[in-house]
């Protein structure tokens, strides 16, 4: 039988834009984080990203820019694996496996297929609609225990563990792990800077809403300067922030980007103006994140590095799969290898 890992980390992001700070601030700190006591295996998912149109250079140069932007964070790829999902055939394998594990009921749902949709859901991809048995499969391939990811992601972390327990029921085995979801508090859930109500995504029309990794120091400041907010100066304390979306965000994001609280971002500006305030965020912002910027650009240059990385990647989580896949298949009663 496979082993059973008790420490193993698996996480993902889509190579379908520019990471932004959403991206940062409720998932990626927290995967360099995880280097130390985990064994961490990070993934460029590109077979999720397609589940909407991508031009294929434009997804190309993304998950080699990804994989750049991980790197610059923090993951080092000697330690931790880095690779796009595409590689690694066992994901496909086992997504199919899985959707014919759970229930039509299941993926009803969720919640981001209902977003992403929109309106017209006839016209959505069936992959768009499935997308949680592959991010399932994603996980169980490698039989991870924990998965650093930002808020939006807590209902498919459920789903995989409804996958998990009802493919060791039906085939009674105890194969796979039940996953626990790790979110931060403060950071998992970062809103556009143009509209507190709607997450800061990759996908949003206005460059505006969001910061990118690869935004210069001048950049940051003026989206932080254009950040749209109300009238009144911050309060002292977080009940204050009841019902102002986008001040609320604001001081999220400075406490994300100092560890700190919005009690301890509100003790020190409550009752400034917006004006203060904004100009000492965006200082924060430029100090956290320039050193990142600098060293992405740098490594982006060098897609002969990039490419060695992911390829080596790819092959140490296949080998961690295979095992795996073939006691999945085996369990299922398909004629394996004999
Ligand atoms: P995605 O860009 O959708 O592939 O997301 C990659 C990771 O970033 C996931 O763990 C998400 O939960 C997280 N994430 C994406 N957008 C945000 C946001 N606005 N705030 C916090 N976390 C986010
Ligand atoms: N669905 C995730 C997102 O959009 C990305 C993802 C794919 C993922 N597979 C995963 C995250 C496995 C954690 C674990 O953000």
């Amino acid at each position: 039988m496979s082993s059973q890992p008790t420490n193993r980390v698996f996480s993902g992001v889509q190579p379908s834009g520019q990471l932004h700070l959403g991206n940062y601030l409720g998932a990626i700190r927290n995967w360099v984080a995880l280097q130390d006591g985990y064994e961490c295996i990070y993934c460029l998912v590109d077979m999720h990203a397609i589940t909407v149109w991508q031009e294929p250079a434009a997804l190309k140069k993304a998950t080699f820019e990804g994989a750049a932007a991980l790197i610059a964070a923090g993951i080092d790829p000697e330690t931790s694996i880095l690779f796009n999902q595409s590689q690694v055939a066992a994901h496909a394998e086992l997504a199919w496996i899985f959707s014919c594990v759970a229930r039509i009921g299941w993926m009803d749902r969720m919640t981001q297929f209902k977003d992403k949709a929109g309106k017209n859901k006839q016209r959505a991809s069936v992959g768009l609609y499935t997308y949680p048995a592959l991010m399932a499969a994603d996980i169980l391939a490698y039989k991870a225990t924990h998965v650093p990811v930002g808020e939006d992601q807590k209902q498919h972390l459920e789903l995989t563990r409804d996958i998990a327990e009802k493919f060791n029921h039906d085939y009674d085995a105890d194969i796979f792990p039940i996953t626990e979801p790790l979110i931060q508090e403060e950071g998992a859930r970062i809103m556009s800077l143009r509209d507190g109500t709607a997450k800061m995504s990759k996908s949003d029309p206005s460059d505006l809403s969001r910061i990118n990794l690869t935004d210069d120091a001048d950049t940051i400041a003026r989206k932080i300067r254009k950040a749209r907010t109300d009238a009144e100066d911050l309060p002292s304390e977080p009940a204050g922030l009841e019902g102002r979306a986008e001040a609320r965000n604001l001081v999220d994001i400075m406490a994300a980007l100092n560890g700190t609280s919005q009690e301890v971002v509100l003790r020190d500006f409550g009752g400034k103006g917006f004006a203060d305030f904004k100009q000492s965020l965006s200082d924060v912002a430029v100090a956290k994140l320039s050193p990142i910027t600098e060293k992405m650009a740098a490594l982006a240059e060098d897609e002969t590095y990039l490419q060695t990385v992911l390829d080596n990647g790819a092959e140490r989580a296949a080998a961690i799969a295979a095992p795996v896949i073939a006691e999945v298949k085996a369990l299922t009663g398909f004629v394996t290898p004999g």
